[in-house]
C-alpha cells in the first residue's frame, strides 16, 4: 500500500505530516513521493491565509482528475481547513473518502489503516524508519491568544499542552533512532504547562537526553518569553541561539489593533535584553503588511523597525481577512495593489540586511551540525539556523557537529570548510 503526503502550511503541519507518516509506516504502508504511484493520496490543509486554502482547493480539483483514471485511489484531507471546512469539502468534491479535521490528529493515522485493515507491524510511536538527524515534536496545539486576524484559536481550538512523560519519551526514541536536533513546536510553544511542568523545566530535562546535540523550539509569543527562558537560552548548552519571535507590526496603533498585547518598546526591549544576555542570538520574525487602517505612517513604524533591529530573517505575509476573527469585522481598506507593495519592500530591506549578516560571517568560525549528504556537499546549520554548504567525499560527518570556517557567502548561504 503506498501513499502520498502533500503538506500545505507550517511547520507544524510539516511536523504533524512527518508523525503520520511515521505511524502508517508502523502498519507497513510505503510513502511515494510521485503522485502516480500513490494508492492514497493525503493532503494535509492550512488555513492561516485565503490562499493557502484555494491553493488546497485546487489541488483536490487536480487529484481527482487523476481519480477518473484511477478509481482505487483513496483521497483523504486532513488539517486545519479540513477542519474548518469538512462539510463544504465534501460536499464539492464526492470522491473524496475522508476528511479529518486537525482537532482529530490523533486518532488519524487509524481512520486511514482502517479503510483498509491494516494491521501494525511495529509497537513503537515513532517508527524507526527515519534516521533523519533533525526532527521535530508538537508539545502544544491550539492557542488561547486570539490576535484578531488569525484563524488558528478557531480551527485548532484552545491550548491543549501534551504530557511531559510522553514528549521526553518520544525523544529519547528519536534520539535512539539517530536524531541529533530535536525543535519542540507549538503556535505558542513557551506557554506549555502540563500540572506543574512549564516550558522551561520541560526544556532542561529534554536537554538531559544522552547523545541530543541540539533543541530548538517555535514559536514564541513576546509577553511569554520569560526571563527565565532567556537565561535558559544563554546557560543551556544544548539549546540553540536562535529565537523565532513575530513582532508582526511595529506600529502601536496597528499592534493594539491586532490585540498583541504589547507595545514596539516592550518588543525592542526583550529584543536588547535577549542580545545582552546572548551575544550571538539569532532572531527571527514574522512581519503582516495591509492590516485593516494600517496607514503609510504605520508601515513605515514597521520598516524603521526592521532597520533598527537588523532580523537575521524574516516572514512577511499580506493580510488575509479570515472567517469570525475580529479583524474580519473591520473594513480591509489597504487595496491589494498597496499590500503587495508593502510586501515587497519589506522582503527587500530584508534581503539587503540578511546578505549583509551573511557577509559578515565570512572568514568566522561556527559550530555547524551536519544534516545532509549531496552529490559531495554536505549540508549543515549553525546555531543560529543559517544553512552550510561544506565539499566532502565523506557522508559519515552526518550528524556530527564541527567547526566549520566560513570561506565565502551567496545571497542567504555560506559555504565552508571543516577546521
Ligand atoms: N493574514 C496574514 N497573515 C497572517 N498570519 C496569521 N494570520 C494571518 C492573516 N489573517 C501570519 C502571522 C503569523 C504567521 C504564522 O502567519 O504573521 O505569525
Ligand atoms: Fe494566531 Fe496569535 Fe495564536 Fe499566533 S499567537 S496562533 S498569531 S492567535
Amino acid at each position: 500500500m503506498k501513499y502520498l503526503i502533500e503538506t500545505i502550511g507550517c511547520q507544524m503541519n510539516v511536523c504533524e505530516s512527518d508523525a503520520l507518516s511515521n505511524m502508517l509506516s508502523n502498519y507497513g504502508m510505503l510513502q511515494v513521493h510521485n503522485i502516480v504511484d500513490a494508492d492514497v493520496i493525503i493532503l494535509n490543509t492550512c488555513s492561516v491565509r485565503a490562499q493557502a486554502e484555494q491553493k488546497a482547493f485546487s489541488y483536490i480539483g487536480r487529484v481527482e482528475e487523476l481519480k477518473k483514471q484511477k478509481p482505487n485511489v483513496k483521497i483523504i484531507v486532513i488539517g486545519c481547513m479540513a477542519e474548518r471546512l469538512g462539510i463544504k469539502i465534501r460536499k464539492r468534491f464526492k470522491s473524496v473518502d475522508l476528511v479529518i479535521g486537525s482537532k482529530n490528529i490523533n486518532n488519524f493515522a487509524l481512520k486511514i489503516v482502517n479503510l483498509y485493515n491494516l494491521a501494525k507491524i511495529d509497537d513503537n510511536i515513532l517508527s524507526k524508519k527515519s534516521t533523519e538527524v533533525g526532527r521535530c515534536i508538537t508539545i502544544i496545539r491550539g492557542c488561547n491568544n486570539f490576535c484578531s486576524y488569525c484563524v488558528v484559536p478557531f480551527v485548532r481550538g484552545q491550548e491543549v499542552s501534551l504530557d511531559n512523560k510522553i514528549i521526553i519519551s518520544e525523544c529519547e526514541e528519536m534520539v535512539k533512532s539517530g536524531a541529533k536536533e530535536i525543535m519542540l513546536l507549538g503556535q505558542n510553544v513557551n506557554s506549555y504547562k502540563h500540572g506543574t511542568v512549564d516550558f522551561v523545566s520541560l526544556v532542561r530535562d529534554i536537554c538531559k537526553i544522552d547523545g541530543l546535540e541540539r533543541l530548538r523550539f517555535m514559536t514564541n509569543h513576546p509577553k511569554n518569553l520569560s526571563d527565565d527562558l532567556i537565561n535558559l537560552i544563554a546557560t543551556e548548552k544544548k539549546v540553540c541561539h536562535h529565537v523565532h519571535l513575530p513582532m508582526q507590526s511595529g506600529s502601536n496603533k496597528v499592534l493594539k489593533e491586532m490585540n498583541r498585547n504589547y507595545t514596539y518598546e516592550y518588543y525592542l526591549a526583550l529584543i536588547n535584553k535577549l542580545r545582552s544576555k546572548i551575544a550571538d542570538i539569532s532572531i527571527t520574525t514574522d512581519i503582516i503588511v495591509g492590516f485593516p487602517g494600517e496607514t503609510e505612517k504605520d508601515f513605515n513604524n514597521t520598516l524603521k523597525a526592521l532597520k533598527d533591529i537588523c532580523f537575521d530573517g524574516l516572514y512577511v505575509f499580506r493580510y488575509s481577512s479570515r472567517p469570525n476573527t475580529r479583524a474580519s469585522r473591520m473594513v480591509d481598506d489597504v487595496p491589494l495593489e498597496e499590500k503587495k507593495r508593502r510586501h515587497s519592500i519589506i522582503l527587500n530591506e530584508s534581503n539587503k540586511i540578511s546578505s549583509e549578516i551573511v557577509l559578515s560571517m565570512v572568514g568566522k568560525t561556527f559550530e555547524v551540525l551536519v544534516e545532509n549528504f549531496k552529490s559531495n556537499i554536505l549540508e549543515g546549520r549553525t546555531g543560529g539556523g543559517r544553512k552550510v554548504f561544506i565539499k566532502s567525499t565523506s557522508k559519515d560527518y552526518v550528524g556530527k557537529v564541527f567547526n566549520v570556517h566560513i570561506s565565502e557567502s551567496k545571497i542567504n548561504s555560506l559555504f565552508g570548510n571543516i577546521v
